[in-house]
């Protein structure tokens, strides 16, 4: 525990001991709007903490970024200002480089990856460094898809289409790596912003999965998709460290065992709805265009730049390595 949790702590149980004796309610903030994965997990998180404590601990949905922008939260919940977030895990990777490894391009290649890697004893240690490093502990994964490209100008088959674009990305290095080993310079922007810049055209496109530009009605200023597979979706549901810890035993229970169950939830929700989303796309009219010789430029590109580039960052290549043999896939 560091000297910033344990001061916390001490915070969080005098404020808990000001609360009501009615149900605690807890706040979490939510990045993406209504309709999407996110608000999934989320419902199905609240809906599962009232079951497990009967009713005595409850949360409320602040969906598009209403307590600030994914990686401000993040702040927010480790300095105790905020409860929860549920947010993409690129935007935890600044605070705790080690889930990285997650972010990198074309590791995680399906949703039983994703699900695989999260839910087994990779994720386990990446919880574990995130409450050292970052202040805050996942409890929970929603799993969104692949990262698709967006934008508003024409159809993007191959690297060479993708030349002249203007593509936002998170303020994560290792996306603006990838984009660069594609032969562009994009502009890392913050997630609040996104909408208002490709509308503005100050960008002409960005990527994120199916749930998430149906979510954020990004048909409204995106025409065309390129179906990319390099980053495979997670986003976790966190809680503040500082809070977490000022809770009863028993009520840290209901929190993981809530987290666990909104994680089943996700998984289904996205098996369920992603094809259906995905055509109501089409049918607001954006052209969903396939990536050719089934991605494989893009692919050599990524892997062989930017991997060796993050191996420090993300615990050495070992750290790598353990992922990449956990999905039965050989090490490199
Ligand atoms: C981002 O692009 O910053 C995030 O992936 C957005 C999200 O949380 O959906």
């Amino acid at each position: 525990m560091t000297y910033l949790t344990r001061f916390l702590t001490g915070t969080a149980i005098s404020l808990a001991l000001a609360l009501p004796a009615a149900a605690a309610e807890y706040r979490i903030a939510v990045g993406d709007g209504a309709g999407g994965t996110q608000e999934a997990l989320g419902k199905a998180f609240i809906a599962a903490l009232e079951k497990e404590s009967g009713g005595e601990m409850t949360g409320k949905l602040f969906l598009n970024g209403q307590l600030g922008d994914e990686q401000d939260t993040v702040t927010a919940a480790a300095t105790g200002t905020l409860d929860f977030s549920i947010l993409a895990i690129n935007n935890i990777t600044p605070f705790s480089p080690s889930v990285g490894a997650l972010t990198l391009p074309y590791v995680i290649l399906s949703q039983d990856d994703a699900e695989k890697i999260t839910q087994g004893k990779i994720g386990q240690q990446m919880i574990d460094r995130t409450i050292e490093d970052a202040g805050v502990r996942i409890i929970g994964w929603a799993y969104s898809g692949f990262r698709v490209l967006s934008n508003s100008k024409k159809p993007v088959s191959s690297v060479e289409d993708l030349q002249g674009l203007v593509i936002r990305v998170p303020k994560n290095e290792i996306m603006i790596e990838t984009y660069k080993s594609w032969g562009i310079n994009p502009t890392p922007m913050a997630w609040g912003e996104t909408f208002a810049a490709l509308q503005q055209k100050v960008v002409d496109g960005q990527d994120n999965p199916y749930m998430t530009i149906y979510s954020m009605k990004f048909d409204e200023v995106q025409k065309y998709i390129t179906n990319l597979r390099y980053i495979f979706s997670i986003e976790p549901l966190i809680v503040s460290e500082a809070l977490f810890e000022g809770l009863s035993e028993e009520e840290q229970q209901h929190i993981l065992a809530a987290g666990e169950a909104a994680t089943q939830a996700s998984a289904e929700f996205l098996r369920s709805e992603e094809t259906k989303i995905r055509d109501e796309l089409v049918s607001r009219g954006m052209e969903i265009t396939d990536p050719a010789d089934d991605e494989k430029e893009f692919m050599e590109l990524a892997t062989t730049n930017v991997w060796p580039k993050f191996y420090e960052q993300i615990g050495g290549k070992e750290a790598l390595n353990q992922v990449l043999t956990a999905l039965d896939r050989p090490a490199i």
